[in-house]
């Protein structure tokens, strides 16, 4: 029997075996009182990494973005944001409900927005309106196929913010493969904002975590509401280890995943009745549209899991196909063989 080929997300894989070493031998102590050793040495890692003044580890992207999205409003706030975005799509209505702020989705093109959009969706002074004081954007941008939000549009999005006295958070759970595609540094995207939140459980493929970046008064606060958030961790540095690990070893070879990507939707497209926007393909994920087939995502879906293959519905007639450092290119050749058998 071959093994499943698991494409439904780069969250899916498991931690290699050094990398259990590496977490087996880690140093911890009580990081509620911020004495893990190596929770504090991924920490300062994330920082330095990031040009960020202080950086603090999370357990998840949803609870580092939903940190951000408390430290920068009130209640009764609006925050801008893209109408595609995770933060107002995937975390279950958590702004709303832990933040009490509304969403002001605004459609961008592949993910991305422009500083001119924005700066007419700014509301006007209170009293009638609510009071718009963040802006958040994603990069890469998950919803749109993993596209890379233009350095120069952030430039400009981040002045637009600064000249309104509004903050601008990043949500950057694939920062590390929009760098990788664009060759622009994580260092040069994180500067363009207020607050970063980047992910070693995606790409980089850590089991568990998460960190939020940006001014020391920022993390002392979102110190705060992490344990208020119910995610203090107390002997935390056994995963902080593996996202050590991931960032010494992992980062290099995200390449690997964007040309598996690249094949994997470059023989899709080619496929009669698939429609996928193959100008959208820039890093590791691929979204593709199956409504001309004239079969069903769920067929489809439930075709390639009996082959081994495995993909997720993602809205509508679209299915969504990962890509990671669980599967190498042999594992994309036989994935291209069984999309070809199931989608002909
Ligand atoms: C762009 C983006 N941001 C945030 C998250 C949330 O990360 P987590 O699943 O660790 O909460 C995800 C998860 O897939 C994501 O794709």
């Amino acid at each position: 029997m071959d093994k499943t080929i698991d494409l439904r997300s780069d969250t899916v894989t498991k931690p290699s075996p050094a990398m259990r070493q590496a977490m087996a031998a880690a140093e911890v102590g009580d990081d509620v009182f911020g004495e893990d050793p190596t929770v504090n040495r991924l920490q300062e890692k994330v920082a330095e990494l990031l040009g960020k003044e202080s950086a603090l580890f999370v357990p998840s992207g949803t609870m580092g973005n939903e940190i951000a999205v408390k430290c920068h409003t009130r209640p009764g706030d609006e925050v801008i944001c893209e109408a595609g975005c995770h933060i107002y799509n995937y975390e279950s209505g958590a702004a709303p409900f832990l933040s009490g702020v509304q969403f002001r989705p605004i459609q961008g093109q592949r993910g991305v927005i422009t500083a001119d959009q924005v700066e007419s969706a700014i509301n006007p002074p209170p009293d009638h309106f609510p009071r718009t004081s963040l802006i958040t954007l994603e990069n890469t941008h998950n919803g749109a196929g993993g596209t890379v939000f233009p350095l120069n549009e952030m430039a400009r999005l981040y002045t637009l913010a600064q000249n309104r006295n509004l903050k601008l958070h990043l949500d950057g759970a694939r920062i590390w493969n929009a760098s990788a595609a664009s060759g622009v540094s994580v260092k040069e995207c994180a500067r363009c904002c207020d607050s970063i939140s980047v992910c070693f459980s995606k790409g980089l493929g850590a089991p568990v975590g998460s960190a939020v970046a940006g001014s020391r008064e920022f993390i002392s606060e979102a110190h705060r509401l992490r344990k208020l958030f119910g995610g203090g961790m107390r002997q935390a540095g056994i995963l902080a280890a593996a996202a050590l690990y991931a960032l010494e070893h992992n980062l290099d070879r995200l390449e690997e995943d964007h040309r598996n990507a690249r094949f994997l939707a470059e023989v899709l497209a080619n496929i009669p009745g698939i429609k996928l926007d193959i100008e959208a393909v820039q890093t590791n994920i691929i979204i593709f549209d199956v409504a001309e087939t004239g079969r069903s995502v769920a067929e489809i879906v439930q075709r390639l899991k009996e082959k081994g293959v495995l993909v997720v519905p993602f809205g509508g007639t679209r299915i969504r196909a990962v890509t990671h450092l669980d599967v190498d290119q042999k594992d994309i050749e036989r994935a291209v063989m069984v999309l070809q058998e199931v989608l002909y």
